[in-house]
């Protein structure tokens, strides 16, 4: 069977630190989307440890970890981490980590159109992690990419060349400098005879393998489904199918294989980058939130925008996703509010009420309709099961899944690992 462990809201949710939890009854943690642009955070032992490439399976010393076909790769912050993680935990992944032949490369020059075309839109820009995922994506659809194979081949610098050259042409018309490019290229070039001392393989054998043999498999999820291309708030969104629909074609499985959707959440909202949020707080809470929350950007640094919970957005997902389990995550970071608010519907700018996402959120901004629901306003710390939980947060549980319709089975108090309590 592939679970699938995903994120319900705009990113950040906690996904690393619950495919840490769950990675020991796995055989297998597979990336299948997305590239650098993630930052999956786990803490245990008193270590933090953020992941960008590689999946959250690899701190599990049974568990095989696999950069999936749909994820898109570069290859120098690949190196970057695998070096970190020698150097800190004095791993060798040569051989618990496989890559995906058919796995995009990102190349120098798909950061600086990442770049370039961030700076052309102006005050309507992304908010991109600008790691080139864009660029990448766009030319993997538009038949010109570069696969992970390809490093091997010996026409590899040719392929790279034809490709720069496009590029190149498309920056010169955005009027964007290429200053610093040959000293890019040859990390680059460095890197990816790094990763060729990795198994590099057509992983879709590999994943369908261990599905014969019986073994079990999480896909994990980067972003968010909010930012899925097709479902998010469209173009505020990434560059892939962050939800389940992603897995098949990411990582070469059947429908048919699929069993449990862990769709993963925070008690809360947060959203890094531009785009609607219609329970944003910028004031005084939202502020609270940020603190509280540590609600900075695992990959930029950015301050994360944060808000209430919102349930029509929540429902979409976990409709969207065939959500089988949801996990909360971060309920901790309410313990400072005496009430809560959380939005069951939408306002639309000609009066009416819905339930559902309106097609047009990027342009007509919908006012939320919240409910009031009592805080726990106390520490969790040290509480290990769930019945130990304050009242107020256990009705807050209850309270959520009345309204989605989908069990709550774990909840996390604190980044720790161990801080994950299971119903
Ligand atoms: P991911 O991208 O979904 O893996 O999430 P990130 O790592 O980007 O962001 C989640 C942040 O919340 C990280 O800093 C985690 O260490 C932290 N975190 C995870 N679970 C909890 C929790 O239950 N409580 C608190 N306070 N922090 C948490
Ligand atoms: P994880 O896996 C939160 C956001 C960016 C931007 C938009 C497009 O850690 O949850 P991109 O670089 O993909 O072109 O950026 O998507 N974004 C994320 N936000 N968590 C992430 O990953 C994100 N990856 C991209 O901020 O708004
Ligand atoms: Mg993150």
């Amino acid at each position: 069977m592939v679970d699938i462990l995903l994120g319900l809201q705009w990113g950040d949710e906690g996904k690393g630190k619950i495919v840490d939890v769950l990675a020991p009854d796995y055989k297998v943690v597979a990336r299948f989307q997305g590239g650098p642009n993630a930052g999956h955070t786990l803490e245990f032992d008193g270590l933090k440890h953020v992941l960008h490439q590689i999946p959250s399976g690899v701190f599990r010393k049974d568990c095989a970890n696999i950069i999936g076909n749909g994820v898109v790769l570069d290859p120098v912050i690949f190196k970057k981490e695998i070096d970190s993680l020698t150097e800190k935990f004095g791993m060798d992944l040569t051989q618990n980590l496989l890559v995906s032949s058919k796995a995009s490369i990102i190349i120098p020059t798909h950061r600086l159109l990442d770049a370039a075309q961030e700076k052309a839109k102006g005050k309507d820009k992304i908010g991109s992690t600008l790691k080139g995922i864009g660029p990448t994506y766009t030319d993997k659809v538009g038949r010109h990419g570069l696969r992970v194979g390809d490093i091997l081949s010996p026409s590899f610098k040719s392929k790279y060349q034809t490709l720069v050259n496009k590029h190149k042409m498309q920056l010169e018309f955005l009027e964007f400098e290429t200053e610093g490019l040959a000293e890019a290229e040859s990390t680059f070039f460095a890197a990816c005879e790094f990763l060729k001392t990795f198994e590099i393989t057509e992983t879709e054998y590999t994943v369908n393998k261990y599905l014969n043999d019986g073994q079990k498999v999480l896909a994990e999820g980067a972003q968010g489904s909010l930012l899925d291309v097709d479902f998010g708030s469209y173009p505020f969104v990434t560059s892939s199918s962050t939800t389940a629909a992603g897995v098949c074609a990411g990582l070469g499985v059947a429908p048919r294989t699929i069993g449990e959707v862990y769709g993963i959440f925070k008690a809360y909202c947060t959203r890094v980058g531009s785009g609607p949020f219609p329970t944003e707080l910028e004031d005084a809470n939202g502020e609270l939130m940020r603190k509280e929350g540590n609600e900075f950007g695992a990959t930029t640094g950015r301050p994360r925008r944060c808000g209430w919970l919102d349930l029509p957005a929540l429902k979409y997902t976990v409709m969207l996703n065939g959500v089988t389990q949801l996990v909360m995550m971060k309920a901790d970071v309410l313990n400072i509010f005496e009430t809560l608010e959380v939005c069951t519907g939408y306002q639309l700018p000609n009066g009416n009420i819905t339930d559902q996402m309106p097609f047009d959120i990027v342009d007509e901004e919908v006012t939320p309709i919240y409910e009031t629901v009592k805080g726990w306003n106390t520490s969790l710390e040290g509480i290990t099961s769930f019945e130990n939980f304050p009242q107020e947060l256990k009705d807050y549980v209850t309270y959520i899944e009345d309204k989605i319709g989908v069990p709550i089975t774990y909840v996390s108090t604190s980044p720790d690992r161990t801080a994950t309590i299971k119903r």
